[in-house]
């Protein structure tokens, strides 16, 4: 017998070594930014602190966080080639990039970045005790009785033995500092509830890919230059 699985959900992970020094004046910069949060009433008692609600949306271009997106750049370009999009053809614009601070119970809740393609998360900061990231699926391809899979009842009546590879629809993938996950924006995630993050930091960005070249291509975004402000 032979069990074939088909279409996964694709994600890269790798590790970014960045010296202390410069990961120090990182970590600073983004508790300086926490500290001159602009929307607080924005963050609630069991939220981490998100800097793109907090006026801190453009990290990428802060000098300080230049040499770590060069390296995340080169990432995003492996992680295109993994899924055969060709790099001579296509343009890649980042949007906005902040970074995240999570204490004790806070977390991230489930949400996707609507706006672009391509989303990652590097934990600049993160001990083991500090939440991993959780993915979910939604396209449930191996559910055959609808919601079976998502419901709590069918797992105590046992009607599900057991939750495994072929039929979870979440997935925690476990993340250590110096990790970064590449992912497609349209996946939702949250970050793994625990009681015990210790100033766990992570940096997202959202990155949009856009065609060098619109000629005869019907899907895809054209190129910036023959936009047309209305
Ligand atoms: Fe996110």
């Amino acid at each position: 017998m032979n069990l074939i699985n088909l279409f996964p959900l694709t994600i890269l992970k790798d590790k970014i070594d960045i010296s202390d020094d410069e990961k120090a004046l990182m970590i600073n910069e983004i508790r300086d930014m926490k500290k001159n949060s602009k929307n607080t009433n924005y963050q609630t008692k069991t939220n981490a602190w998100t800097g793109d609600t907090q006026g801190y949306e453009f990290i990428h271009k802060n000098v300080k966080f230049q040499n770590l997106f060069n390296e995340i750049t080169k990432r995003i370009w492996e992680y295109l080639n993994c899924v055969e999009i060709d790099s001579k053809l296509i343009d890649l614009y980042i949007q906005r990039s902040w970074a995240t601070i999570s204490e004790g119970n806070e977390r991230i809740k489930k949400h996707r970045h609507f706006q672009s393609h391509i989303s990652f998360a590097f934990y600049l900061k993160k001990n083991k005790q500090d939440s991993n990231l959780v993915m979910f699926d939604e396209s449930y391809k191996n559910e055959i009785m609808p919601g079976i899979f998502r419901s709590d009842t069918a797992l105590q009546k046992g009607i599900v033995k057991k939750m495994n590879p072929f039929n979870v629809t979440q997935a925690i993938v476990n993340v250590e500092e110096n990790d970064i996950i590449i992912f497609p924006s349209k996946t939702i995630h949250s970050t793994q509830p625990t009681e015990s993050n210790d100033e766990r930091i992570s940096i997202s960005a959202d990155i949009v890919c856009i065609a060098k070249d619109s000629n005869l291509l019907e899907m895809g975004m054209p190129p910036l230059n023959e936009w047309t402000k209305m």
